[in-house]
């Protein structure tokens, strides 16, 4: 495939093959290229390594790269920053934020914290880097119920930001969690019932699901996992139809591992592609290109807040297998 920049550069850029380009500057920089499931099928292929949160902050944390060009969202890159930060990390566009991690705003989340001192707070990784450093330990979709039964039965325990997974965690291990009512505009969008249509008319269809959907529609799911989860159960079931009930971005990946299974994406309520993730969608191949030719728009952060964001985020690694 061979996509150039758009009108608006190239009136003052040669036309680039940005696939070529890209690899060159990878080689320049000293560069690695980390990609979320969510992002445009270009920007996938183009990655080092794609994964879900829990991988990617892996990734981030084991790679001898010099620069890291992090397609995700901001809490996502921030992350990579917090865990490397003599690294140049690099995000598409800086504005692609998450509504998960803007439903949790620091100076009210200190003042819920002080009605429950004597809580333990483990927060979702889509969160700020300052809610970071008011947590205990971070968790991701895929550790956070390993992570909560790791955690003595008599220590109570806040969970933030979101209230889906927070629900799902308090269902899977039997604990009674203090939620912060945060939510996911994507997931939230999901329809029981025309996901139930759905399913009349694909009656052979499993129902996988990400566990920031709410309550009413993950009792429908088949399987309820994060993103690397549901590809991973996608490729090992003996199913060949899959209602895939999360950004749809994920079924790119699910269709290269497996071309001769069939997955549709779940319908949101109205007659729109907002089960499509407006932040993570705002990053382009050309973006990409673009920050790695210029190094930037690049995360920084103050060195106390990522020093005080790093504890609990090297606590959940040190918590997973
Ligand atoms: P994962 O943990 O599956 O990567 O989910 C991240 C996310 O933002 C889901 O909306
Ligand atoms: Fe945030 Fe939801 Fe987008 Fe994930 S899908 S990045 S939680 S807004």
């Amino acid at each position: 495939m061979f996509t150039t920049v758009s009108p608006a550069a190239s009136a003052v850029l040669p036309p680039v093959d940005l696939f070529e380009a890209i690899q060159a500057l990878k080689q320049e920089l000293n560069a690695v290229i980390l990609a979320h499931y969510y992002q445009d099928p270009d920007i996938q292929d183009v990655a080092d390594y794609i994964g879900d949160s829990l991988g990617l902050s892996r990734q981030a944390a084991a790679t001898d790269a010099d620069v890291i060009v992090f397609a995700g969202v901001h809490f996502m890159a921030e992350t990579a920053k917090i865990l490397n930060p003599q690294k140049q990390v690099l995000l598409p566009d800086l504005d692609a934020g998450c509504s998960l991690a803007d439903s949790c705003p620091p100076e009210a989340f200190a003042a819920f914290k002080q009605t429950h001192p004597d809580h333990l707070v483990v927060s979702y990784i889509n969160c700020t880097a300052a809610i970071k450093a008011m947590s205990d330990i971070i968790c991701t979709s895929s550790n956070a119920v390993s992570i909560v039964q790791q955690i003595p039965e008599h220590q109570p325990i806040i969970f933030a930001p979101d209230q889906n997974l927070g629900r799902y965690v308090m269902a899977q291990t039997g604990r009674d969690l203090v939620l912060w009512q945060g939510s996911c505009i994507v997931h939230e969008t999901f329809s029981e019932k025309k996901l139930v249509q759905l399913q009349i008319t694909h009656p052979e269809a499993a129902v996988i699901a990400h566990p920031e959907c709410e309550a009413a529609v993950l009792r429908h799911a088949d399987y309820v996992g994060s993103t690397t989860a549901l590809l991973n159960y996608a490729q090992q079931s003996p199913q060949d139809q899959f209602i895939v009930v999360t950004e749809p971005g994920i079924i790119h990946q699910m269709q290269k591992q497996t071309p001769q299974k069939q997955f549709i994406p779940a319908p949101p309520l109205a007659s729109c592609a907002c089960n499509e993730c407006p932040h993570m969608r705002l990053n382009t191949l050309e973006k990409l290109y673009l920050a790695m030719r210029d190094r930037q728009p690049e995360i920084v952060l103050p060195a106390d807040l990522q020093a005080a964001a790093l504890k609990p985020i090297q606590k959940m690694l040190a918590m997973s297998t």
